[in-house]
């Protein structure tokens, strides 16, 4: 295959059939609340034959679109009331490696990761097998994932699919997350506006906005240009012909532990900063090691615009929120090596034939109550924490989740910077409590290297593989 350069104006591949791929794939579902009904097939004839009747109810990337087309439109109508809510509902549906062995659907996906699944990969992850939660200890089908912008819409949708399945599943479990309430929605626990920073996919992105190159449709899509082969050195992965169009999905249930971070942020911002106030929330000494541990300030502002004080203009503006690279900052004076999304997309620490080949499209959301009494006690008592999902079409192979959470969040010494080592992710990174160290959280002091306990515990999750519809119709179901 010919090798493709990314700046090459017309990259020669057929337009996305967006009525093919299911709708949380490319962007995400639009949703105030989501359900992840985790199933076991306990009648594989029965639920092919049944499956028939779910699929016009899974909804797709086009229809995904067009509402939010309805949405922008609805708010901007002259009956929207602020806080209003139109109507709707979404469904998806993907199977781990042994749902597809169970339907009999036997073809290598070319992916060690999704055969394996998620259990066996935990220790490489970095996971504590006790601290899984005991669901995702179970052999686990497949995951309906339901959407909708209130309680009723899902429990309506789950009945429907519950009734038209019948006894050819058993539910095991279901997990719920919601957007925070307020001005928090958009922001996951710790405070920080998530969903942000997503590929812009060539095909589908319109418009796109500044930011890091747009990456090719089979870096998410597999089957697609992009998919195998391109990546230096290349990939060799045989597809079947029905994964076009499909992706994988990590899901990860991933506990936050909010009173505990901030505790860390008051301690250490004291000593790292002890000329700043400690206290209080705008201009605090807490609030900029916070905003280093990510990346960004709490209003998604990148310190890579802004590395003294918070600035909710940039954060809003789509024309510079996601439009810099750390080529400006070849020290941690703006921002440590390790932040988040330094560690998670390194932009220009990162080889430029690589990065475009291994980003994942995120779409979690969040679980669990607010913080209220436990900010006193500064423990943990409340369960909440993010459901974390993301879309890639190599799930390892040098990209995508498993590759992204073992060799970037895990590995101290990356991104590759000859005069330091960088440190965990301490949002993400895990290599057991005795490693919990990175440098540059004070930008004057590159080598000082800062202790911190887990904010992030693993409960568990699975890999599973997302079909194209055309895929559900002619592959899993029977008529
Ligand atoms: C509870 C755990 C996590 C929290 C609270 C969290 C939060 C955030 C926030 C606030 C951002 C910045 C906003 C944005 O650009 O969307 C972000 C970006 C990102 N996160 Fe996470 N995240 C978590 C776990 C993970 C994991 C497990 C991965 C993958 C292994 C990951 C991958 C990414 C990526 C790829 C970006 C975008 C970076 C960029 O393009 O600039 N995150 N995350």
């Amino acid at each position: 295959m010919a090798e493709i350069h990314l700046d090459t104006p017309d990259i020669p591949h057929p337009p996305l059939d967006l009525s093919n791929i299911q709708g949380d794939i490319l962007r995400g579902f639009a949703k105030d609340t989501e359900t992840f009904l985790f199933f076991r097939i306990t009648d594989p004839a029965e639920f092919r034959s049944r499956l028939q009747h779910i699929i016009p109810l899974i909804t797709t990337a086009k229809q995904c679109e067009e509402i939010r087309q309805k949405i922008q439109a609805f708010r901007h109508s002259k009956e929207y009331k602020p806080g209003e809510r139109l109507p709707i509902t979404e469904l998806n549906v993907a199977f781990s490696a042994r749902g597809l062995e169970v339907l009999g659907i036997t073809d290598d996906l070319g992916d060690e990761e999704f055969k394996k699944g998620q259990y066996a990969d935990a220790e490489d992850l970095g996971d504590v097998i006790k601290e899984w939660d005991d669901i995702y200890t179970q052999t686990i089908h497949g995951v309906f994932l339901v959407a909708s912008n209130s309680p009723s819409g899902i429990e309506m949708l789950i009945a429907k699919v519950q009734s038209s399945l019948g006894d050819s599943i058993e539910t095991m479990a279901k997990v719920s997350g919601s957007v925070r309430p307020g001005d928090q929605r958009s922001h996951e626990h710790f405070g920080f506006k998530d969903g942000i920073s997503r590929p812009n996919i060539i095909g589908y992105t319109d418009p796109i906005y500044p930011g890091p190159k747009p990456i090719l449709p089979g870096v998410i899509l597999l089957g697609n240009v992009g998919d195998v082969q391109e990546i230096n050195p290349p990939v060799h992965k045989e597809r079947p012909a029905w994964a076009k169009d499909g992706s994988f999905l990590a899901f990860r249930h991933l506990q936050q532990l909010v009173p505990e971070y901030n505790r860390w942020l008051l301690k250490e911002a004291t000593r790292l900063f002890p000329w700043i106030p400690s206290k209080g929330e705008v201009g605090s000494a807490a609030e900029l090691l916070g905003a280093r541990t990510f990346g960004r300030w709490k209003s998604g502002c990148p310190l890579s615009h802004s590395w003294h004080k918070d600035d909710p203009d940039i954060a809003n503006d789509p024309q510079k929120n996601n439009n810099f690279d750390f080529g400006e900052d070849s020290g941690q004076t703006r921002l440590p090596f390790a932040a988040h999304i330094r560690k998670m997309m390194p932009r220009s620490n990162q080889p430029p034939d690589r990065l475009p080949f291994q980003q994942i499209v995120r779409a979690g959301i969040p679980y669990g109550p607010e913080v209220d009494k436990e900010t006193e006690e500064e423990s943990t008592v409340h369960d909440r924490g993010l459901l974390f999902v993301c879309y890639q079409s190599h799930l390892g192979n040098r990209r995508g989740f498993s590759f992204i959470q073992k060799l970037w969040a895990n590995d101290p010494k990356f991104p590759r910077i000859e005069s330091s080592v960088p440190g965990l992710d301490l949002i993400c990174g895990q290599k057991g409590d005795l490693d919990r160290t990175m440098t540059g959280l004070h930008q004057n002091q590159q080598e000082r290297e800062s202790i911190a306990p887990r904010f992030v515990v693993s409960k568990g999750g699975e890999y599973f593989f997302s079909p194209s519809l055309k895929a559900l119709r002619e592959k899993f179901a029977t008529s």
